[in-house]
């Protein structure tokens, strides 16, 4: 079997390092692609270069090396349709339809579905221009949730203490501060909980549990500072207890996908939700229609069954014939290595040394924002190398991954030194 994987982040080494390990790669002879790929990547896949934009060049590509099914990364290329142009040509693709992809891509959708279906959410209304949104802000207590509708490469939420600082963001969201995705905002009551992102993979029909983690969003510790894509994760997230679980597959996951197979849209690939662990029981944040990084990290190192096997099984109608996946019960760290100035502006092309040494304690270091330059490795993005363990307990899955961190050579890096304190906190009875 043939894969090609689309995407060139932590998550999709993480996603090509397990897909190598698949018997249909390693036993079958198959073959891997990656477009564009990474340093890291290229340790496990032959590297590709096309425009993924151009879907006819994806789908040319695919028949001139017989690709069996092809895995999307990131969000973008699927909100764009390229799933759709694919299963045109004949070519099974996991990651869902443009119209199912509307989850990510429009949040108005997204709460429009979960108020037909019964979801648990937080209460909304959809706003079309700054008049109408400035009248809406009264039916709504701060601190005010604002929501860019579209794609805003995670930066379209602003959350305003005041009604001055809402209407301000407001301003700025209708002026086009994040284009066209900000032409509509979603306002919404705020929910008051604890984060965690809980992960399902379905063919449309069957829906199979895919494991949970908890992020760090901010950059600083302490859960400080701006807002980024990720600083850290870990898996599993005893926060997400069965009961919770259960109640997110059955209250939020179940209904989602047979709304979308109901209205004629099956949603094929990994859903990930946002969740809010609320008073009420768990609401949802918000949709991705791709795998979270550095979740995706975390839960690929807990993996113990055939990545390949269950990614086909969704992108050909058949996952009720496989059993339920194998995670291991060590709990996975990740800690982000990120480029001075990130969030902001990140440095470029810092040396990076020491992957080996790092790998030596027995972590595994998956390559994000990274380059080969002068035959030298370095950094090329904010978020750079994933520094990630696996161990009996937080506690020890924290300490083997900075033992890592510390062996690697990246003057111009930065990480958060305590990915994991709420759980360590929490085993400690604090
Ligand atoms: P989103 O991109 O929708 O996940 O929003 C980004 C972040 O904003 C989330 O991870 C939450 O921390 C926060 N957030 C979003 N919506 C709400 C809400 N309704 N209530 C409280 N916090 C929220
Ligand atoms: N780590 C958050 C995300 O992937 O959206």
């Amino acid at each position: 079997m043939n894969i090609l994987l689309l995407g060139s982040g932590g998550r999709e080494h993480a996603l090509a390092w397990k897909l190598a390990q698949s018997r249909f790669i390693a036993e079958d002879g198959g073959a891997l692609y990656a477009c564009p790929g990474n340093p890291g990547i290229a340790q496990h896949a032959e590297l590709v270069e096309f425009d993924v934009s151009d879907h006819a060049a994806v789908a040319d590509f695919c028949s001139s090396k017989a690709i069996d099914f092809v895995v999307v990364g990131p969000e973008a290329p699927l909100v764009d349709g390229l799933a759709d142009s694919l299963r045109e040509h004949g070519i099974a693709v996991f990651g869902p339809s443009k119209a199912a992809a509307q989850l990510e891509g429009s949040k108005g959708f997204t709460k429009d579905l979960c108020e037909r279906a019964g979801i648990p959410t937080a209460g909304y209304v959809r706003t079309t221009s700054l008049d109408q949104a400035e009248a809406a802000l009264g039916r709504f207590e701060p601190p005010y949730v604002l929501k860019a509708d579209g794609l805003a490469a995670g930066k379209g939420v602003v959350i305003a203490e005041t009604r001055a600082e809402a209407e301000e963001a407001l301003a700025d969201m209708f002026g086009g501060a994040f284009g066209q995705a900000g032409a509509e905002v979603v306002i919404e009551e705020f929910m008051d909980g604890e984060e965690a992102s809980y992960f399902a993979i379905t063919d449309g029909a069957t829906i199979v549990p895919f494991g949970g983690a908890q992020d760090h969003k901010r950059v600083g510790e302490g859960d400080t500072g701006p807002n980024t894509g990720g600083m850290g994760a870990y898996s599993p997230a005893p926060i997400l207890t069965p009961q919770v679980r259960g109640e997110a597959i059955q209250r939020i996951i179940g209904p989602t996908v047979r709304a979308l197979a109901d209205a004629g849209t099956p949603y094929v690939g990994v859903l990930y939700a946002g969740l809010m662990l609320t008073a009420e029981g768990p609401k949802l944040v918000e949709y991705n229609c791709r795998f979270g990084d550095p979740e995706c990290q975390v839960l690929m190192m807990r993996l113990e069954s055939d990545l390949g096997e269950y990614l086909y099984a969704c992108a050909t109608s058949s996952l009720a014939a496989l059993p339920p996946p194998k995670f291991s019960d060590d709990t996975a760290l990740t800690v982000v290595m990120a480029a001075k100035g990130y969030p902001g502006t990140p440095e470029k092309g810092g040396l990076i040394d020491g992957i080996e040494a790092a790998e030596a304690t027995g972590a595994k270091v998956f390559h994000a924002g990274t380059a080969m330059a002068d035959g030298r490795l370095v950094a090329s993005g904010g978020r750079v190398l994933n520094v990630t363990s696996r161990a009996h307990t937080v506690a020890e899955a924290q300490q083997k991954a900075y033992a890592a961190v510390d062996r690697l050579d990246f003057a111009s890096g930065f990480c958060r030194r305590d990915i994991g304190w709420r759980e360590i906190e929490r085993s400690r009875g604090g």
